[in-house]
Order: C-alpha cells, then structure tokens, then sequence
C-alpha cells in the first residue's frame, strides 16, 4: 500500500490542482494590487496544525486514529508521523504568538478548520464546553488583531465514532453533520461572517478513500472509485443542509464550499488517447462537483457512469431539489495546478492525473507551475456559472529541499516566491476582467502536517522547528508581506 501511495500520492498533496500558462512579463510584488477590502490571508486546517490531540477532552478523530493506530502499522504517514503535536496551535500561548506573525506579515484574513471530534467528541449527542469556548477564544483573538476568521467547519476529520457507523457512506451522516454546524452557527454565526462547510469533496472521495482501499479491496478500480459517489452526495446534500440552516438563522454573514478545482490538459497534447481523456477527467474532476454545488444538478456523463459502476448510489428528485434550492454564498476554490491528464486503462474510467507532472526540476510536489491556469479557471467559472463570488482558499507550492534549507538562519524559498507573486498575479488579472473574487488564502500560514507525507513536504511561509517549535519566516513571508503593505486600506 504504501507504494501504492507513494506512486500516487505526490498529488494528493494539495488536492492538488490545475491551472495554465502565464504571464509573458513575470510579475514583480510591485505590481500586485487588489481592490479595497479584498480578503489577503494564510490558510490551515485544524488537524495539520492544531496538535494537542487529547486536549480538553477532544474526541477522537479519523486522522487521529489512522496516524496513531493503523497509520504505524499498516503504512508509513511521513516518517512515522502524527499531527498529535503538529505546530501546537490548539495552545493558546502559542497560537497568539502566530497570531502575532500573522499580522506582522500584515494578512486581513486567516482560513483555519474547526475539529468537529473536539466540539462533539462522540460525533452526536454532547456537546463539548471547553472546546466551543477555545474556538469562541481563538475567533475573539483573531479579531482583536484585525484578523478576519474565515471559518472551515470540516477539512477531511470525521469523528472516529460515526466512521464506525460507515461514515459518510451512512445517510445520516447529512443528520449528523448538520446538528453538528447549527452548533457552530449557533455558537459562533454572530462573531465570524465567513463560514465554509467543507474542504475538497473530491479529494476526500475519489482519491483518499480509493487509495486507501486499493488494497482492501479486490474491485476493479473503476468500482473502487465510483463506490465514492454514495458519499460525496452525502457531503453535498449535508452542505446544502448547513446552508439552509445558516440562512434560516438569518446570520450576518456568508457561507461557502470549497472544491478543489483545476484545468484538465493532455499530458501529452501529440497524443490522441489523451486529449480524448482532458475532457472526461473533467467532468469527474470539475463539473460533477461544480454543477453539483452551484445548479444543483450532476452531469448526465458522470452519473451515467458512476451509477453503472455503483448500482446502489441514489439520487432522489428532493435530495436534488434540496440541492438547487440551497447554493453556497460563494465557491471557495482550492488551485494548486492544472490536471495533466493520461489515459491509462489501469486507472478508474480509464484516465488519470494523480502524480504526473511534466515540469523539470525545480518541481513542486503540488504539481505543474501554471498560474495562467488559475486566470483560466476564473474566467470558466465566471463564463459558465454566472459569475459566482469566488475565493481562492488555498494555493501554495513545495519544491522540497531546493527551497526549504536554512542558511545562516534564514530559507530562501525563491521557488515559493515566484509561485506565490505568479498566482496573485493571475487573480489580480482575473478580477480586472469582472470575476467576482473576494479573497486569496495561502497555504499554508506554516509547515504542518501534511496528510499521507507526515512533515517531510513543506507549504508554509514560515519554517516550523519539529524540536523546539520556534518559527522562522521565509523569504516567501517577506514577499508576501511586502505586497501585503501596498493595497489599499
Ligand atoms: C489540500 C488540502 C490541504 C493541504 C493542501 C496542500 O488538498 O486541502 O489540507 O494538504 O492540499
């Protein structure tokens, strides 16, 4: 398995992403401007860099369960690792010192998750004091600093208890999620004004859950994937849910998705196999997810086929109205790089993206450097679902050691940097040419705990020490910063 993964997984990274071929004149961080109140922020997600796995009686979680029990035995996350540490931030005198940086780098805005098994340990049922009250804390701290918290309510953590009653397989699992966000809605829907019901259904579907049960199972690939579809429909149905219920409570704020979305190119455009198989990794990738969401309809193509290879999968004419009838205030939008597509007749439906990146060296393990891809996909976006509010809530890069040495104690990441100033380049165009975008979160603030590959692939502009968790900022964090002065206030 864990060559398996290893084979795929250098994707799965980022949820890794799509994108096109950029500007002639690279930009300079002089030429960076957004418009007045455009939302400049860092991006985490609660279990990558929270830690404190135990604390204030936290339940456990899915991650927690498969870094600490099967994770050491049945393969290998990272070298041998946990986020049972990860940067600390679930400690309050630590987060505050990030806080700190944060708004020495001069960000309006912060992207973090909260750990549904700390709010509700067991999943459903008891709710948690101490943990609403530390989130309650953390939002009052971000504010204090001027620091809007952009509020993800899950990024791939489900409580272990309710994977145990088949996780989103189970159609309760919308019952038990929702409960779950009218919790936090309640909770916090007066304090923060941007909420996000979920992070990267497709990731968590079609490529950690088939991954990881490549070896469990004797299907055929394709069966392995659209065996997803059951709960990918659960987690949009239980979004829509979260989002009539935000709605319903008439709160002062607005609440999104976030896909994981990305141009899907030939890999090679000489061959024909796989220009024919951009197309249908497409729908899979983009437009199950993106019609789903924002028309509340799923592509004929992709259901067809899912369906075939997944006879049980249902989609009542309600859940489908219930879909259209409650779209998210905005699409958050996940762009790493664009999908270099291959046919292969190994791989579900016969096409696949994971892990192929033709870039030579200097590579990023989030996949091709192409921000004219991030441009292009604003602009479809824009074009095909009438120019939704849009942000971008993640995009980043890893380039490995090439970028990450420290040097007399400082890292020059310029690989970061070139990426980080190219991509904001590619949405300052896009907003000039009327996409709605409000906002660009990177990730990540710093180093954590990277899924399948443990510490050992680094997003962060700022450098984490695993022994001593000082922080160094990164040459990427003073480019950052240096555009963060200039726009507008
Ligand atoms: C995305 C995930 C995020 C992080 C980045 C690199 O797929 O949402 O948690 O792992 O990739």
């Amino acid at each position: 398995m864990n060559q398996i993964l290893r084979k795929f997984l250098p994707a799965l990274l980022g949820s890794l992403a799509w994108g096109a071929c950029a500007a002639q004149t690279p930009p300079t961080a002089a030429s960076i401007r957004f418009p007045k109140g455009f939302l400049l922020g860092t991006s985490t997600a609660a279990y990558q860099v929270e830690g404190g796995y135990q604390a204030d009686g936290k339940g456990e979680s899915n991650w927690d369960f498969m870094a600490n029990k099967i994770g050491v035995t049945q393969f290998t996350i990272g070298k041998k690792e946990t986020g049972n540490v990860a940067d600390n931030m679930y400690d309050r005198t630590t987060y505050r010192k990030d806080i700190a940086l944060m708004k020495q780098l001069g960000v309006n805005s912060y992207r973090f998750s909260i750990a549904w098994s700390r709010i509700m340990p067991q999943g459903t049922g008891a709710v948690n004091a101490k943990a609403v009250a530390h989130y309650d804390q953390l939002i009052t701290d971000l504010k204090a600093a001027g620091i809007e918290p952009i509020v993800t309510l899950y990024h791939f953590d489900m409580p272990q208890a309710l994977i145990e009653k088949g996780g989103w397989a189970n159609p309760a699992s919308a019952d038990w999620y929702t409960a779950y966000a009218e919790v936090i809605f309640k909770q916090y829907g007066q304090k923060a004004k941007k909420f996000i019901t979920f992070n990267e259904p497709y990731i968590e579907f079609f490529v950690q859950h088939y991954l990881m049960n490549l070896e469990q199972s004797k299907a055929a690939p394709t069966v392995r994937y659209a065996a997803g579809m059951t709960g990918a429909h659960h987690m949009l149905l239980a979004s829509a849910r979260a989002v009539a219920a935000y709605h319903r409570l008439k709160l002062p704020g607005q609440i999104g998705i976030t896909l994981n979305l990305g141009p899907c190119l030939p890999f090679d455009p000489k061959n024909p196999a796989d220009v024919a198989a951009a197309p249908w990794q497409d729908v899979l990738l983009n437009k199950l997810f993106l019609d789903g969401a924002l028309r509340g309809s799923y592509p004929k193509q992709a259901l067809d086929s899912l369906q075939k290879y997944n006879p049980t999968f249902k989609r009542t004419a309600p859940e489908m109205a219930l879909l259209a009838a409650n779209k998210p205030d905005f699409l958050g939008v996940n762009f790493y790089a664009p999908a270099m597509v291959k046919a292969d007749p190994t791989s579900p439906f016969g096409v696949n993206w994971l892990g192929l990146n033709p870039d030579s060296a200097p590579t990023s393990s989030t996949g091709p450097h192409r921000p004219e891809q991030l441009y292009a996909l604003l602009m479809r976006i824009k074009a095909d679902y009438q120019n939704p509010t849009v942000m971008i809530t993640e995009n980043g890069a890893a380039y490995g050691d090439v970028d990450e040495k420290m040097v007399n104690g400082k890292i020059n990441d310029a690989n970061r940097c070139r990426s980080l100033m190219e991509h904001l380049a590619a949405v300052q165009r896009a907003v000039a040419e009327g996409s709605k975008t409000i906002g660009y979160m990177h990730w990540s603030y710093a180093d954590n705990f990277e899924w399948i590959f443990g510490y050992t692939v680094k997003l962060g502009l700022v450098n984490v020490d695993r022994a001593t968790q000082k922080r160094t900022p990164k040459q990427s964090y003073y480019v950052y910063q240096s555009i963060l002065k200039q726009q507008p206030k």
